[in-house]
């Protein structure tokens, strides 16, 4: 990664541009703090804003200009709010959130990261007092799958109308992101050996291990993939003896994150079961407001990876300075934590500082109900004490 380390900065639509606005803050605060060596631009588009003026999304050569950077900022795509306006400029979906896609695809994003872990102070929905240890890694297969966008529809407003929508599965990039899920499963094994935590799962064959690798399929019913990723799990299950190994399928997958979501460590799945299963885990480590995400490229590092909150731009309180910026400071600390991941000191203490000051606002004060910028300046405030 070049020096100094570029941030292109999006906020985008709703609430983005609130949040954002913090966590721009706080980049401020660690850059004078720990004299990092990072830039940032903010740019105006992808928005409805920019469509508004320009008649486009964003920019012909959006990517080519986003390419220039060692990362991506994003704060929050779709309906712009606030929702009480009837007249607010609203653009379809498939106009408004495609940048994103684009991004992940033209830059390979191929890992979509999501944490669930149930922080002290993050609202716990279930009941059960083991819900405490919710501590699980969902990585979403972020480049295929259900999201290729091949299909089309035939005879369109006829009866004999014909909607299809392919997915398509690959070995290589099965291969990558279940290869990926060990390697996060063992890392995350050893920083708890560091911490002086455990966590324990059996295997099949009665044995125990420190970490485990759960991959989602619906292989009872989209069997050719299902297959697929059965097969390529355990081909590379053979290479991590160390992990333990465990299949769930996607629908009992939900009843499990529910019943007993402690028992999961690293959970791989396909891109849209991903999707679905991370609106899930969010809520079980407390909630939108706090789940953080990233798009990453782990393999070349001349593209940039993309950090974005899980939560979309909630049109519903957008414009009110209510949004609650944890999930996307918490993104900021792990955007900072992957810049340094080339061996800078100086970012890596901050991406600490940023997270251990948004744990401990979190542990104070997450029951309360806090404006936007209240949030922030508490998190500024620890970071300078
Ligand atoms: C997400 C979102 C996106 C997705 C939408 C906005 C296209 O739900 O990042 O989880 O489905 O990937
Ligand atoms: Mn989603």
């Amino acid at each position: 990664m070049a020096s100094p380390h570029r941030i292109a900065i999006t906020p985008g639509d709703g609430i983005g541009p609130e949040v954002i606005d913090q966590a721009i803050e706080c980049l401020t605060l660690l850059r004078d703090r720990f004299q990092l060596d990072l830039d940032w631009d903010v740019f105006g588009w992808p928005s409805h804003q920019w469509h508004k003026t320009h008649g486009e999304i964003m920019p012909e050569d959006a990517l080519e200009q986003l390419r220039a950077f060692d990362a991506i900022l994003l704060g929050a795509l779709g309906d712009p709010g606030p929702l009480k306006d009837p007249n607010r400029y609203l653009l379809p979906d498939s106009i408004s959130l495609a940048p994103l896609l684009q991004m992940r695809k033209g830059f390979d994003q191929w890992v979509c990261e999501r944490p669930a872990r149930l922080l002290p102070g993050a609202r716990q929905y279930l009941a059960d007092e083991r819900a405490k240890d919710i501590d699980m890694l969902v990585i979403r297969e972020n480049s295929e799958g259900e999201y290729v966008a091949q299909g089309g529809r035939l005879r369109p407003g006829s009866e004999d109308e014909v909607a299809t929508q392919m997915e398509v599965f690959t070995r290589r990039a099965t291969d990558r992101i279940i290869r990926y899920g060990f390697e996060q499963a063992r890392s995350r094994a050893r920083a708890r050996a560091e911490a002086g935590q455990t966590r324990q799962f059996e295997t099949i064959d009665g044995r125990t291990c420190e970490s485990q690798v759960c991959i989602i399929t619906k292989r009872n019913a989209l069997r050719y993939w299902g297959d697929l990723y059965t097969e390529a799990f355990e081909a590379i299950a053979a290479e991590y003896p160390d992990v333990a190994t465990h299949h769930e399928l996607v629908d009992a997958a939900c009843m499990k994150f529910v019943q007993c979501p402690w028992a999961f460590d690293v959970v791989v799945a396909s891109n849209l079961q991903g999707d679905i299963l991370t609106d899930l885990a969010a809520v079980l480590s407390g909630g939108m407001g706090v789940a953080p995400s990233c798009n990453l490229n782990p393999d070349d590092p001349t593209m940039p990876s993309m950090f974005e909150p899980t939560h979309g731009s909630a049109p519903d309180i957008a414009g009110q300075g209510l949004a609650d910026p944890t999930a996307m400071l918490f993104t900021t600390a792990r955007m900072l934590q992957w810049l340094a991941s080339d061996g800078d000191g100086k970012l890596q203490s901050a991406a600490d500082a940023l997270y251990e000051a948004m744990a401990a606002d979190l542990a104070e004060n997450g029951g309360e109900r806090r404006p936007t910028r209240v949030v922030g300046e508490a998190v500024r405030n620890r970071i300078q004490a």
